[in-house]
């Protein structure tokens, strides 16, 4: 079995509960971070597991494309999408390959990452080729877990090389003005997020030229 494999089980089988794993309501510091988003902006989110932000994106009047491994996450994105009367062009599909096919191909004006965690080489691929495809003044809206977040076990990757720094996110965004902000956080996401976070918030934008 590949690791893409393996992981799409996984989150294969937490999707499978009845309730959303990560809850119904979009994570925090993307409500926050979507004020800077212009109005209608083409947006790209990835890991958007069961849509709860990508949908949320939609009903704040953007044209949101997602990407997921786990089919049962975007069969739930896509029945959230209809319970909330907006459009989502929700996808199944391995970021390793995905980026290849034409829907992933932008221009984007956004590109949200929430809680995704990937290995440093496809997390350095994606922003690569993701930075080619941002619209002038793109931004890029992220928030993910830090080391530190390994002693608190309230959520997130027990595997250290998926988690993110400061210096992950600058070396993999050198085409962005970057603000990276760390903090710790009280989250409370369904049951996959649950107490004191400590997570790097990153809010980008394709430099000019
Ligand atoms: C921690 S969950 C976060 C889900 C969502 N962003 C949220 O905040 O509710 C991480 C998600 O990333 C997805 N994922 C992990 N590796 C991926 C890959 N290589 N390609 C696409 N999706 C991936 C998983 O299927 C999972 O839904």
């Amino acid at each position: 079995m590949t690791q893409a494999d393996a992981q799409r089980e996984l989150w294969d089988a937490r999707y499978s509960h009845p309730n959303n794993y990560y809850g119904y309501r979009p994570n925090d510091f993307l409500v926050t971070a979507e004020v800077m988003l212009r109005r209608e902006s083409r947006l790209l989110v990835l890991g958007d597991g069961e849509g709860r932000n990508g949908v949320w994106l939609a009903q704040k009047g953007h044209h949101v494309t997602t990407v997921d491994l786990s089919v049962v996450g975007v069969n739930k994105a896509k029945d959230l999408a209809i319970e909330r009367n907006v459009s989502v062009d929700a996808h199944v599909g391995d970021l390793a390959t995905w980026l290849d096919e034409p829907a992933a191909q932008g221009p984007w004006d956004g590109i949200v990452w929430i809680f995704l965690h990937l290995q440093p080489q496809l997390r350095q691929s994606v922003a690569q080729t993701l930075t080619e495809r941002l619209a002038p003044q793109g931004k890029l809206i992220m928030e993910a877990y830090t080391p530190a977040q390994l002693t608190l076990g309230t959520g997130g990757p027990s595997d250290e090389q998926v988690l993110m720094t400061r210096e992950r996110v600058l070396a993999d965004w050198p085409g962005l003005d970057l603000d990276v902000r760390l903090t710790e956080r009280r989250i409370f996401e369904g049951m996959g997020h649950q107490g004191l976070g400590s997570v790097l918030q990153v809010l980008g934008q394709r430099k000019k030229g």
